[in-house]
């Protein structure tokens, strides 16, 4: 499964044609097709509607605040952004972005993909600049993902950036801290997944304090791989799509305090590999299309786990 690579992605590994404007490429089609149901609070027949999954598309801040859950944008990785992945969801699939009309044209979504693979920028586009103030006020809303991250870096040493890009170096992993005060790690593997292994991974070990979010999608890593992520104790993320991880992998996860999002999409994962991840608290999002388990397993797993967002 883990040679398959959606026509996308496999569309866009060409040369780009030229920069991707946001103003004139992108946001024409937020706001004709998403702004409707993520925009700022207003009020409607005396009830104030809040954004859609508490996330704005209407301006440049907002968006890369992203929603209630995290940021729905990384720059220059389309795999880690949700905002992507909700676009090319199947027709059919009950998160598709957005929830009616046709689904976004080919071309839109390219546009989407080639400005994120850009860098996200937004050149001189500011959109709505409400609600940006607000949050810098005393009382601060301070999204639910920061207070997250900063619980996992408290009493943690951010480590030389040196370490970091000799082990890059070495490994080939992608090693950047998660934002530049944190001491956290966001590591993954983008130019070559295909030569990558186990071999990588175990290559990181000195990481293995700092790492919060791992990308090992669609590497030729194996259960073993898992195994030493599951002795990564600040890990949060853990992307394995479209890799040969199988359900007896999964249980090594089971011990892992604060992971919160599991991306499974495109493996072999079976009814087996949900109950190993039944103590996981803190799980909040997990990907299933594409793996082997069946409705009554999800359903198992979701009495469990109540507060755990399925896809499927
Ligand atoms: C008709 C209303 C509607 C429209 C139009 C819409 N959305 Fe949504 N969107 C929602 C709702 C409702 C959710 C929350 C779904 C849930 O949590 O189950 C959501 C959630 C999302 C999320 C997930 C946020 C997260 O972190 O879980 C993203 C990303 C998103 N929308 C992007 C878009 C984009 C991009 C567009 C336009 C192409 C769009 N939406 C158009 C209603 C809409």
């Amino acid at each position: 499964m883990k040679n398959h690579i959606p026509i996308m992605i496999l569309a866009m590994a060409g040369p780009l044609l030229g920069q991707v404007s946001f103003e004139k490429d992108v946001w024409p089609v937020f706001e004709a097709r998403c702004v409707e149901c993520h925009r700022k609070p207003y009020e409607e027949d005396g009830r104030l509607k809040k954004p859609k999954a508490g996330l704005r598309l209407d301006g440049a801040w907002h968006i890369m605040r992203g929603s209630d859950d995290g940021p729905i944008v990384v720059a220059e990785r389309l795999d880690a952004s949700t905002l992507y992945h909700h676009i090319t969801l199947p027709s059919d699939d009950d998160d598709i972005m957005p929830p009616k009309g046709a689904p976004l044209s080919k071309s839109q979504i390219q546009s989407i993909g080639n400005w994120i693979l850009d860098g996200a920028s937004f050149g001189d586009w500011k959109g709505a600049t409400d609600g940006v103030v607000l949050e810098k006020a005393k009382d601060q809303y301070v999204p639910k993902h920061v207070v997250y991250f900063k619980s996992l870096e408290n009493g943690l040493e951010a480590l030389p950036e040196s370490l970091s890009t000799q082990l890059s170096k070495v490994s080939s992993a992608s090693i950047r801290r998660l934002h530049p005060e944190s001491p956290l790690l966001d590591v993954g593997f983008f130019t070559t997944p295909n030569e990558i292994g186990d071999q990588q991974l175990a290559q990181l070990m000195g990481l293995r304090e700092h790492v919060t979010k791992l990308s090992l999608a669609r590497t030729g890593v194996t259960d073993k791989s898992v195994s030493l992520a599951g002795q990564f104790p600040h890990l949060s993320y853990l992307d394995l799509r479209q890799t040969s991880v199988t359900d007896s992998g999964l249980s090594h996860l089971s011990n892992l305090p604060h992971l919160v999002s599991l991306n499974l999409y495109g493996t072999d994962i079976t009814d087996l590999g949900l109950k190993a991840l039944m103590p996981c608290e803190k799980l909040r999002k997990l990907y299933l299309s594409g793996t082997r388990v069946t409705d009554a397993g999800v359903a198992r797993l979701q009495r469990k786990l109540p507060e755990l967002k399925i896809v499927r």
